[in-house]
């Protein structure tokens, strides 16, 4: 009977057809949802940090606003993110706590500092630029409430990278060589990070190759990388801003861009809890946790009043 249901499953997923959260499905399709959809969770929380570092030193009030207002919609990413997740039949406490103890992964690209203020305008361009080149095929990943979390998601996540975009232009219109130069040094910190953000070589991807047969995935992470470069050149010339890869060159016959080797060490090194700010993600989350127990404790006192009152 297991596999007349299996054979089910697989046969809605060539056609096609969305899975939904009281449908059957395999067990390990079920644990390789929970899997991403709460790493890309966690990831939206702790990516609230590196630019909400900058919310009290932004420049002038409507940069503030605007930042103000992409940080906040991260959170809310996060949320619908743990919502999905949860209809898997996976708790949000138990996800916070493999969070905050250091057991989950999340995007290796947040353990980066934001040494300046053009950091925040680069994060917009590549970082968010890169998450909507992996985020936009997952509106018709085959799990419906993922997809369907997605389609907000993305939709705010252009918002964020034309806001970053923005900001560096007008720098690089209008700013002195000191403020250009600040523009270049953080696109050369921050360029071959976003690259890593699509995670590791498909020969080196264990996850790829199920995760595209169910549809979860739909296209590879070097696929999506290539078409990150392949945008990104031309965005970089109108900037006026040099991407820190000599390599980088249009090759007539691929019909890409090639580009440099990535340093898969440091990526590892990241994702393993050694890169330049993990610790200190870690620890703002586990503070944050802390002093919000105040508010828990409140509601759920509320809550437990509530009730008692509707039941006299
Ligand atoms: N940072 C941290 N870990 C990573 C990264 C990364 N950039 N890329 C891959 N990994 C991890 C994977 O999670 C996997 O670990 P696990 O098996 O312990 O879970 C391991 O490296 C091997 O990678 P893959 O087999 O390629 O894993 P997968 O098929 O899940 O592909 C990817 C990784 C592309 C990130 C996929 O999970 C995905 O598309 N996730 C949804 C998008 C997302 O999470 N974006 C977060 C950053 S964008 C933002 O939040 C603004």
């Amino acid at each position: 009977e297991e596999a007349a249901k299996e054979a089910a499953f697989e046969a809605r997923i060539e056609a096609g057809d969305f899975i939904e959260a009281k449908d059957w499905m395999p067990a390990h399709y079920r644990k390789t949802l929970v899997r991403q959809i709460s790493q890309h969770a966690h990831s939206e929380i702790v990516g609230m940090l590196p630019e909400g570092n900058w919310i009290t030193r932004a420049p002038t009030l409507k940069r503030k606003a605007i930042l103000l207002a992409k940080v906040q919609d991260e959170g809310g990413h996060g949320l619908y993110l743990y919502a999905a997740a949860e209809t898997l039949g996976t708790s949000r406490d138990e996800m916070t706590r493999a969070l905050l103890t250091g057991k989950a992964k999340y995007s290796s690209i947040f353990n980066y500092p934001t040494l300046t203020w053009a950091d925040v305008g680069v994060i917009g361009w590549l970082v968010d630029g890169a998450a909507i080149m992996n985020q936009v095929p997952l509106c018709r990943c085959s799990y419906g409430p993922y997809a369907r979390a997605m389609i907000r998601v993305c939709r705010e996540e252009s918002f964020h990278q034309r806001q970053g975009y923005e900001s560096l232009l007008v720098i690089m219109q209008n700013g002195t060589a000191a403020q250009k130069a600040m523009v270049q040094d953080a696109v050369n910190r921050w360029w071959w990070p976003s690259l890593m953000m699509f995670g590791p070589p498909d020969d080196q991807s264990p996850n790829s190759e199920q995760s595209l047969r169910w549809g979860i995935k739909r296209f590879t992470n070097d696929e999506l990388r290539q078409k990150f470069v392949d945008a990104t050149v031309d965005q970089a010339k109108v900037l006026g801003v040099t991407l820190p890869d000599p390599d980088i060159r249009w090759n007539e016959a691929r019909g890409h861009h090639d580009f440099g080797a990535i340093n898969w060490d440091e990526f590892w090194r990241v994702v393993g809890g050694n890169g330049p700010c993990n610790r200190e993600r870690l620890a703002a989350r586990n503070r944050a946790w802390d002093e919000g127990a105040w508010v828990r404790e409140a509601a759920m006192a509320h809550a437990a009043k509530q009730q008692a009152q509707h039941k006299e």
